[in-house]
């Protein structure tokens, strides 16, 4: 039998309204154990569903279905081979890509990464954490990897009161991988990269870049050199800049496996890298900024926005006429509205007329699910210079 938890009629609406979380707030009486998939009721004991139920988390309850529909693990079979299924339909130019993008795909709190032969699964709340083993059998069964490695050491694991590991769940890991991404190679480590190793929500933003890139190339907040790389093909002059020590390693590494040992990569602080170029009267035709997500509460936003400013008003005055800024914002607390306006006052101040030639979002394997909009987290502008 499963537990039980009664909820508010706030609640309720907002599982109406096509919302799978129930916070802590509207969560009225517990009859269950933390980890478990739980009968969620009405105010009126009305059953409204069946939840993850994670007894530490502002939010309790993930809803796994609406109504009378119960959620086994057939229900996660089936959730997976669907999920599987699209990706397998989008006959994406890459052997890494996002295999499971938790509310997006029905399965909240859980993430699959595949790179090539191997998965990485990350389990963010109590119950998926405990389904763990069932999750990865039914991967293996559904995938046949040559290993899955859990990347449990993501921080908002200590909000559910999960221990943070990383562990292979299933054969052997390597130390890196090799994966590829359109013509481009990256080495990867899954074991202590960012993320579960690479960004791969940026992979179609880096393939639009390329259709823009030429000439001189600045890509700040490079990472492993994933736009550097890559459009380093057509721009005869790259540099590529990281504040992390590893991720210079590892640009320099991805550059002369790629044949393009010209990306020069700098460890340095991209604020005062671009400061420092504008004093030096550099100039760029590409430039890139991905940089971490800035806002990663509300409390943030203010900040974060100054920040988003400060860099994209500065990338403008480095940029010549007729070049491209492909400016990224990752933070879902700053949402597309908010990021087309710093953009706009970038603009205004830094006396640079640019023009939008594509408005992105991360990729089509990372789905936005309609009425979530914690989903849709990446936006990704791409301006000309107009003058
Ligand atoms: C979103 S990732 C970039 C991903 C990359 N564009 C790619 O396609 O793989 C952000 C990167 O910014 C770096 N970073 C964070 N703060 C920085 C700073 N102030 N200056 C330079 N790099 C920074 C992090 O180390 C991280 O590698």
């Amino acid at each position: 039998m499963a537990g039980t938890v009664v909820i508010s009629a706030r609640g309720e609406q907002r599982v109406r309204g096509g919302h799978p979380w129930i916070y802590r707030a509207d969560v009225v009486d517990v009859r269950a154990d933390g980890g478990t998939i739980v009968q969620v009721l009405g105010p009126r004991r009305r059953t409204v569903g069946y939840a993850l139920f994670s007894d530490r988390s502002q939010i309790p309850l993930r809803m796994l279905t609406r109504g009378e529909t119960a959620a086994d693990l057939a229900l996660f079979r089936t959730r997976l081979q669907s999920a599987l299924a699209y990706r397998a339909a989008l006959g994406l130019d890459a052997t890494a890509y996002r295999l499971v993008h938790a509310e997006a795909d029905l399965l909240p709190s859980l993430v699959v990464d595949r790179y090539g032969d191997h998965l990485v699964v990350q389990a963010l709340s109590q119950a998926i954490d405990r389904l763990l083993p069932e999750i990865t059998r039914m991967l293996v069964e559904l995938v046949g990897p040559a290993g899955i490695l859990a990347r449990n050491d993501a921080k908002v694991r200590t909000l559910e009161g999960l221990e943070q590991k990383v562990e292979v769940l299933h054969g052997e890991v390597p130390a890196t991988v090799v994966v590829r991404e359109g013509p481009v190679e990256y080495e990867v480590d899954l074991r202590r990269g960012q993320k579960t190793g690479l960004f791969l929500d940026q992979r179609e933003n880096r393939e639009a870049a390329a259709r823009y890139a030429r000439g001189r190339l600045l890509d700040g907040f490079s990472y492993s050199g994933g736009f550097a790389v890559r459009l380093a093909r057509q721009c005869p002059e790259a540099v590529a800049i990281d504040i992390s020590p590893d991720a210079v390693a590892r640009i320099r590494a991805n550059a002369e496996r790629n044949g393009v040992p010209h990306v020069e990569a700098r460890e340095a602080n991209v604020f005062d890298e671009l400061r420092r170029l504008e004093r030096a009267g550099e100039r760029y035709d590409t430039i890139v900024l991905d940089p971490p997500a800035f806002a990663k509460n509300k409390a943030s936003v203010p900040n974060a926005l100054a920040g988003y400013k400060e860099i994209n008003l500065r990338a403008m005055r480095l940029l010549t006429p007729g070049g491209h800024l492909v400016t990224c914002s990752c933070s879902y607390n700053v949402d597309e509205a908010m990021f087309a306006a710093v953009l706009h006052e970038a603009s205004v101040d830094s006396h640079t007329p640019v023009a939008i030639v594509e408005k992105r979002m991360q990729g089509r394997d990372h789905p936005v699910l309609v009425g979530v909009p914690e989903t849709y987290y990446l936006k990704c502008f791409i301006l000309r210079r107009v003058e």
